[in-house]
């Protein structure tokens, strides 16, 4: 095992570090959330901003959670408090580290969903229905279920902790790299399905060719929002895999490959899902539900559905196993790192944790349907508070931190160390620096906003939102002349 100076565990292959990250990426953000974002936000258009925000907001703060992990070789409290000793900044980890526990809680409800569709379809359970109407039952009945709910909640739990428990070489990346090639290989079944339905072609314009009328301010914020979401960005889990990165490693095309993998696979996912739906005649807007309660009606009636439909669960739960991992892992090398806990001892102990903490979120579809936190079920609050609130603010910090504080000489240093050729570094501190904090800046504070219902706040949003969507176009405007400007310089070539 290669073992750094102080006993810390690296990756051991460049592709393993590659499939292990790309899978904390690829999960049920790109499976289950992108598609129904995509779907009730008018398709393409969704779609085209999502990939202008991955490229302007992904790729920087990807580069900066893989430069600083690998840098102080520290988890997400650790990492800050290795660069900045004897300052609140740590605190920004710990927000990180917070939002692990969270997210996971309530991650694993839906995760656990997809174990219970598993097993249920390879019964043969949707070949047993007659309608729509049955179909949406099944799911309500199901995910009200406490039993269920509970059950395949804590399956998927001891499913993560089992992982992450044998480490980072023998667990997370051993697991990955058998993962990730079947996630792949049952999506393309899943497409070639999809495609070779009668009447497909409706779902693929619908899915590329942007339909502008769609387009709003919402479009932009939502998107921003599944970016970070889907690339696993804002909460120091880049951080914590970047930390098992030797100093060898190439940061910027590792962290190409790795945001590239997550977004082909949002893209393969929608190829798989609308061809689909609109083959049968659905409507893409199902919500929450697209892939739980549209996706069953298809393998009721499809050729080959008695096979696809497990097939495809399967990859939901393979895409939310290797994600569920890297979220206990964020928790995990916090405890290991910074208290001196045994991993074994960590993981049994915030693994049961989580188990509680997802309870609440469990039973927010059957007894705890009702708003009783600030408004919502626990699930939903707990969904908006981390993807809404927490990641947005994670991102600012981490943005602000490595552009601001580290600085531009050692983050850029950083960032060629094992990338000689990477001719980006000062496009990368001028996105970081400047751009990210400010557009982020408006997710958290439209997010706060559209929480208030009453006319005058929605009134004085509206001309809010005018004004800042100004200050993004003129400042979009300063990054492509900056960009032609450093382009055009003599000399400068594209390379990595
Ligand atoms: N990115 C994963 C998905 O798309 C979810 C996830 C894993 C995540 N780790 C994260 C989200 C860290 C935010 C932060 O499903």
């Amino acid at each position: 095992m290669k073992v750094a100076r102080g006993g810390r565990e690296h990756w051991g292959s460049r592709v393993g570090f590659i499939l292990a990250a790309a899978g904390s990426a690829v999960g049920l953000g790109n499976i289950w959330r992108f598609p129904y974002y995509t779907g009730v936000n008018g398709g393409a258009v969704f779609v085209m901003v999502y990939i202008l925000c991955v490229i302007l907001l992904g790729f920087p703060l990807m580069f900066a959670e893989l430069s600083l992990g690998r840098r102080t070789q520290k988890n997400a409290v650790g990492a800050f408090l290795s660069v900045k000793p004897h300052s609140p900044w740590f605190l920004a980890g710990s927000l990180g580290v917070l939002a692990g526990f969270l997210i996971l809680s309530y991650y694993s409800v839906v995760a656990g969903w997809t174990i219970g569709y598993f097993i249920e379809s390879l019964l043969g359970v949707f070949r047993s229905f007659h309608n729509a109407t049955e179909v949406a039952n099944y799911f309500k009945a199901f995910s009200a279920n406490p039993v269920k709910a509970v059950g395949y909640h804590a399956l998927f739990i001891v499913l993560c902790m089992l992982i992450v428990i044998r480490g980072v070489k023998a667990g997370i990346e051993r697991w990955s790299k058998i993962l990730m090639p079947t996630l792949f290989g049952i999506l393309v079944l899943s497409i070639i399905r999809a495609l070779t339905l009668p009447g497909s072609f409706s779902g693929v314009k619908f899915f590329i060719f942007p339909d502008f009328s769609h387009f709003s301010l919402d479009t932009v914020f939502l998107a921003m929002g599944q970016a970070f979401y889907s690339l696993s960005l804002g909460m120091g889990c880049m951080i914590t895999y970047g930390s098992y990165l030797s100093r060898k490693s190439n940061i910027p095309s590792n962290g190409i490959w790795i945001a590239g993998l997550d977004t082909m696979v949002a893209f393969l996912a929608g190829f798989a899902i609308f061809p689909a739906v609109f083959a049968f005649g659905l409507k893409p807007e199902g919500g929450p539900g697209l892939v739980f309660q549209t996706l069953p009606n298809i393998f009721r009636v499809m050729p080959g559905g008695v096979v696809f439909a497990p097939l495809f669960f399967l990859l939901l739960l393979i895409a939310a196993l290797t994600s569920g991992i890297s979220l206990l892992e964020v928790v995990t090398a916090y405890f290991v790192d910074e208290k001196g806990w045994s991993r074994k001892k960590t993981v049994l102990i915030t693994g049961t944790i989580i188990f509680f903490m997802g309870i609440p979120s469990a039973l927010s579809y059957g007894k705890l349907a009702k708003p009783i936190v600030f408004g919502r079920t626990p699930f939903d609050f707990v969904d908006k508070l981390t993807a809404n609130y927490l990641l947005p603010l994670g991102s600012i910090l981490i943005a602000v931190f490595v552009g601001y504080i580290w600085g531009r000489d050692k983050a850029s240093r950083e960032i060629m160390d094992g990338a000689p050729g990477f001719k980006l570094a000062p496009l990368w501190l001028f996105l970081l620096r400047y751009f990210c904090p400010v557009v982020v800046a408006q997710i958290l504070i439209f997010g706060f906003l559209s929480e208030f219902t009453s006319p005058a706040v929605q009134a004085f949003t509206k001309i809010l939102q005018r004004y800042f969507i100004i200050a993004d176009i003129a400042l979009l405007g300063v990054v492509a002349v900056w960009t032609a400007h450093f382009f055009l310089r003599k000399g400068r070539k594209f390379s990595l």
